[in-house]
């Protein structure tokens, strides 16, 4: 059987891993990478996840399986979090089940959409973070997509994105980022926010919300406004989140799916299928991760511990944000990158030809997408000033 297997290509960006490692300059610089990373190069274990674990190791009492949908008190605390007041008036509309990850969370997603309506249409954005196409299609659904960055302006064209989606019918899903795009970092104001939930209302849409950065872009709860909107003004939502970089849980697989239904009744019969489609995919979710995730939502001083961390994550995003645009603004007049201290979360375009990306590889030792996405957690006070310097001189 497996004679007839085709060789399945790798990810462009594993193949610039693969280089990263083969260099041994000592200059060298990853920025292709999706994981956060401080000041030091690391990928920290944040304390209040340290301290939650501790706590854990002693509390535990078995390994046997969580449920179907996963540790309840995770469900409900994630559920809190990310709708927050809309949670406390509306709770019986919201069905959440803890998922592998978000990736496993857009899976259960686009299954659930598939059941609802049978190969469904979902309008991702261009660009998108690619695996969105695999995730949600593998169920059966039909992506298409709408203008969202405009590369030449190094911004949303959100009159494009209006007017591509002016094609899509009752029925169709609108798939949005719900803040810290990935990969090009710009997010959408509350104005236009509002005009896409009227769009969504006018037209029938379920409007589907990754929302992988929780945190990462200007706060939490400033994070969520736009999903907010949405929940407190529509008859139905998916929200997908993950606790990977917010809560640094990356291998522990720990996300979830929140669908809002209409009422109470459909929200019970949403839920059951939601549990029906993780046992028909794996079962039951590991349950480590969230458990850490909810010890920590639900314990006062650990919960506003992991707040303050969050928030040094996010402020030096913004800070290291502020100082490459200014340095790369500094020294050189051909581009203007003040869009990269505009913009939200780990991830931007840089806005560079894909012979300048591959000359910083070949020539300086940085890498990235041939995009020019970067990592902007992959910058640091030891590296910042080489990388300007480099940027610089392969524009010039
Ligand atoms: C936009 C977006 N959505 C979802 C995910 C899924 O993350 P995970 O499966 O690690 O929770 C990622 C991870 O990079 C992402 O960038």
């Amino acid at each position: 059987m497996f004679e007839n297997l085709k060789q399945i290509e790798k990810d462009a960006i594993i193949g610039i891993m693969a280089l990263f490692r083969e260099d041994h300059s000592e200059n060298k610089v990853d920025l292709s990478v999706g994981v956060y990373q401080d000041d030091t190069g690391v990928t920290p274990i944040m304390a209040s996840i340290k301290q939650a674990e501790t706590e854990l190791l002693v509390q535990e009492k078995t390994k046997s399986y969580v449920g179907i949908a996963g540790l309840p008190k995770f469900n409900d605390a994630i559920s809190e979090l990310v709708f927050g007041s809309f949670y406390h008036k509306d709770r019986n509309r919201i069905a959440t089940i803890q998922t592998p990850g978000g990736s496993g969370g857009l899976c259960v997603a686009g299954h659930l959409i598939n059941r609802g309506k049978h190969g469904a249409t979902v309008w991702a954005s261009t660009p998108t973070w690619p695996n969105h196409i695999p995730l949600l299609s593998t169920s059966g659904l039909t992506i298409k997509s709408y203008e969202y960055y405009d590369r030449e302006n190094n911004q949303i064209n959100f009159s494009r994105m209006m007017s591509s989606l002016e094609s899509s019918a009752s029925g169709d899903v609108l798939l949005l980022h719900g803040c810290c795009h990935n990969p090009c970092g710009a997010d959408l104001n509350m104005e236009q926010w509002q005009s896409i939930l009227e769009l969504i209302n006018k037209k029938g849409l379920l409007p589907l919300v990754d929302l992988a950065y929780l945190g990462l872009g200007d706060g939490v709860d400033e994070d969520a406004s736009g999903l907010r909107l949405l929940a407190n003004n529509c008859k139905e939502l998916i929200v997908v989140t993950s606790c990977s970089k917010n809560f640094g849980l990356y291998k522990e697989r720990v996300g979830a799916v929140s669908a809002i239904s209409a009422n109470a009744e459909e929200s019970a019969r949403t839920l059951s299928n939601l549990a029906n489609i993780a046992r028909s995919i794996y079962s039951m979710p590991p349950d480590h991760g969230a458990a850490l995730a909810a010890q920590v939502l639900t314990d006062n001083q650990l919960r506003e511990k992991w707040l303050e961390e969050l928030a040094q994550l996010r402020n030096r995003i913004k800070q290291v944000r502020t100082e490459l645009s200014n340095g790369l603004n500094a020294r050189q007049n051909k581009i203007d990158f003040s869009f990269i201290k505009k913009e939200k979360g780990m991830f931007s375009f840089l806005g560079i030809s894909r012979d300048h990306v591959i000359e910083l590889r070949e020539r300086f030792h940085i890498y990235m997408v041939e995009s020019s996405r970067i990592n902007i957690a992959g910058i640091n006070q030891k590296n910042i000033s080489y990388i300007v310097e480099s940027i610089c001189h392969v524009i010039d």
